[in-house]
């Protein structure tokens, strides 16, 4: 996402680049990878993270050495596209029924569903995705349920006169736009995948659904309303970018960009936490629901702004299972929530805070899962560690721990609790000193070797600017319009160690730039830049998904680069090739393989988003028509199926 992400900092840091360290990563044997996949699969539970010991054997034990397609070239074409030998097709895109029984409203491409159909229908802005097989706890690759984040909202294109003059409909419509959807998915007899309705999964989380808040902040003063006493109970999730998922089969949705839909009036001497170092604007432009709610508005509402800035707990298999929101992830602008495992069976979260000079966290969870019973699994998320991370010159990192009353976190510098210590997760991190980086979006784990992450730094260009923190080793480029992909393993190959030795595995560009720092480096391939999506296959393949700002793309420096695009890279080698082009004004992002690697979901997020991030109503079609083309009324986000034609593994 781009659209509200205001990249305020706050802080500086004057440390210098050195050297980086050396890891390479190994080739794990297939006798090591089987016997973990055997263990991690133990009952069958470990949907997307392992797969039965036949499965992976046949899935996983060729690691690629080289992507089987040609690369695609740069396009402004206003379609996906896709390698030869590979088929793209629509599955579910803005405004399509969800499924509910007897209650399907097809889309209207004037705009002028209501609210009351928007909120059995598809929602706008398809980010972070998940499949679930079915039935539960399989590794099947037919059929499951696709649970998809809707990030955010174009007010331009939600109806059909815009929100120039904002209406309690148009106001109940946005909430209902926003959230997540759980739909059920099948593998047809020609190949092809269709939602499945009705079907008794369909489901549609959004503004107004209710939600719990779990773990130790729950029920906190900073967390209580007038509408909510408990401090327990919250309408609603939004802004939902990346994702995870756990062992147990439950999705995990992440909240970002949560301050830009609040705002605060406030006068200086009365600003908080929220206002000056979560960016809480005076003025809320764009969605202007505080127009029509005080929820939304920080003079009538002092805490609602503490609800929001979650990660999300979603069980796509209980339809009527209440999601939590989990504090004990901390309350930052979560870009993802990607699993691991520890070896002694703790689960573990990484995450990202999208936002320039912001930091990367890791949750550490109190109790090993529990395999053989998901219900014992239910509330793991409430209790553990959170840390964040510092990365050092000499290419060794730590991670400090964020626990009330250790390293600085006490009542007299603001933190009266754990409670207090994860709603102001960010001021924490401040504290303990963790390394300032260059926007991080999506981690991703390696399936194979427990305990080794990627992660996107989508860009800076703030970074070495004056008055603002200078370059360090982690983040040595100054004015980073491209951004770079971090690498790092955890001490002793194990996701819960408190340190890791990292390096940098790619640097994003261009070969042909002017500026030393905008050319492309290290794993070296087709250029690209602004990553953001990113996951490591069970093949050794690395997934890339650029989000370059529509003010940005195919212009000054990113000219002739055309739409955002999707690369495959195999760290073993550093090859990175060009794998899918997106249509015009588009962003790339959500991925999901089913276990087998034969089908490939990945979602196409704002098709025709202007510069400024909201369509002329009068035009919607201005920029593009995708994916409905000329019949349509305006371009749709939507969930995109990839095929090899030939049935294959993807990407081999
Ligand atoms: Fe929603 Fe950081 O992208
Ligand atoms: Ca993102
Ligand atoms: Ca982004």
């Amino acid at each position: 996402m781009s659209h509200f992400s205001k990249q305020d900092e706050l802080v500086s840091n004057d440390t210098l680049h050195t050297a980086m360290s050396q890891l390479i990563a190994a080739q794990v044997s297939r006798r090591k990878l089987l016997a973990g996949g055997a263990a991690l699969s133990a009952s069958g539970l470990f949907a997307g993270l392992a797969m039965p010991e036949a499965e992976a054997a046949q899935v996983v034990a060729p690691q690629a050495k080289r992507l089987g397609f040609q690369s695609v070239p740069f396009s402004t074409e206003d379609k996906v596209v896709v390698p030869e030998g590979y088929s793209a097709e629509v599955l579910y895109a803005w405004g399509d029924p969800i499924g509910v029984k007897g209650r399907q409203p097809a889309f209207k491409p004037d705009g002028s569903n209501t609210a009351e159909e928007q909120a059995l229908q598809a929602g706008m802005h398809h980010d972070g995705m998940h499949f679930f097989p079915l039935p539960m706890g399989s590794s099947g690759s037919k059929h499951g349920l696709l649970a998809i984040n809707h990030e955010y909202l174009d007010p331009g294109l939600l109806t059909g006169d815009g929100n120039k003059q904002m209406t309690e409909e148009k106001y109940k419509k946005a909430l209902a736009a926003v959230g997540v959807s759980v739909v059920e998915v099948a593998r047809q007899k020609d190949g092809s995948w269709q939602v499945v309705r009705p079907s008794r999964y369909a489901r549609r989380v959004h503004g107004e659904t209710p939600i719990a808040l779990s773990g130790p902040a729950a029920g906190h003063a900073l967390l209580q309303t007038e509408a909510d006493p408990s401090g327990k109970l919250v309408l609603g999730t939004l802004q939902n970018c990346a994702n995870g998922w756990t062992p147990w089969g439950t999705y995990l949705t992440c909240e970002e960009n949560f301050d830009t839909v609040f705002c605060d009036f406030s006068q200086k001497s009365d600003h908080d936490f929220n206002k000056t170092r979560y960016g809480v604007p005076d003025e809320e432009k764009t969605y202007k629901w505080n127009e029509v709610d005080f929820r939304w508005d920080r003079q009538l509402n002092r805490n609602e702004i503490n609800r929001f800035g979650w990660v999300v707990e979603i069980d796509p298999y209980e339809p009527n299972a209440q999601p939590k929101k989990r504090t004990a992830l901390g309350r930052f602008k979560h870009e993802g929530a990607t699993p691991a495992i520890a070896k002694d069976g703790r689960l573990v979260i990484y995450m990202g805070d999208d936002q320039r000079f912001e930091y990367i966290y890791k949750f550490v969870s109190a109790k090993a899962w529990n395999a053989k019973n998901r219900k014992a699994n239910r509330d793991l998320l409430d209790e553990g560690t959170l840390y964040v991370a510092t990365f050092n010159e000499d290419g060794t990192g730590e991670w400090r721990e964020l626990i009330h009353g250790q390293r600085g976190l006490t009542a007299e510098r603001g933190f009266a609790s754990q409670a207090e210590v994860l709603i102001k997760t960010r001021l924490a991190a401040d504290v303990v000193g963790a390394t300032k980086m260059d926007r991080c979006e999506w981690i991703a784990v390696n399936p194979q070797r427990q305990g080794e992450c990627y992660a996107t730094l989508t860009n800076n260009s703030q970074r070495g600017a004056e008055g603002k923190p200078g370059v360090d080793a982690a983040n040595p480029r100054k004015n980073n319009l491209f951004g770079h992909i971090m690498h790092w393993v955890e001490n002793g190959e194990d996701a819960a160690a408190s340190g890791f030795k990292w390096d940098i595995y790619a640097m994003a560009g261009r070969p042909d730039a002017a500026a030393e720092e905008h050319r492309n480096a290290r794993a070296m391939g087709d250029a690209f830049g602004s990553p953001d999506g990113l996951y490591l296959d069970h093949n050794g393949i690395l997934w890339i998904e650029t989000d370059i700002s529509t003010s940005t793309l195919n212009q000054k420096e990113y000219a002739g680069m055309g739409n955002n695009a999707m690369l495959a890279s195999i760290p073993a080698t550093g090859e990175i090739k060009r794998f899918l082009t997106g249509p015009a004004g588009c962003e790339i992002t959500g991925i999901s393989f089913t276990p087998d690697h034969r089908t490939l979901f990945i979602n196409i997020q704002h098709p025709g988003e202007p510069g400024n991030e909201i369509t002329d109503p009068a035009k919607p079609r201005a920029i593009s028509s995708w994916p409905d083309g000329d019949k349509g009324g305006r371009p749709r986000s939507a969930t995109v199926v990839i095929r090899k034609n030939d049935g294959g593994v993807i990407g081999l």
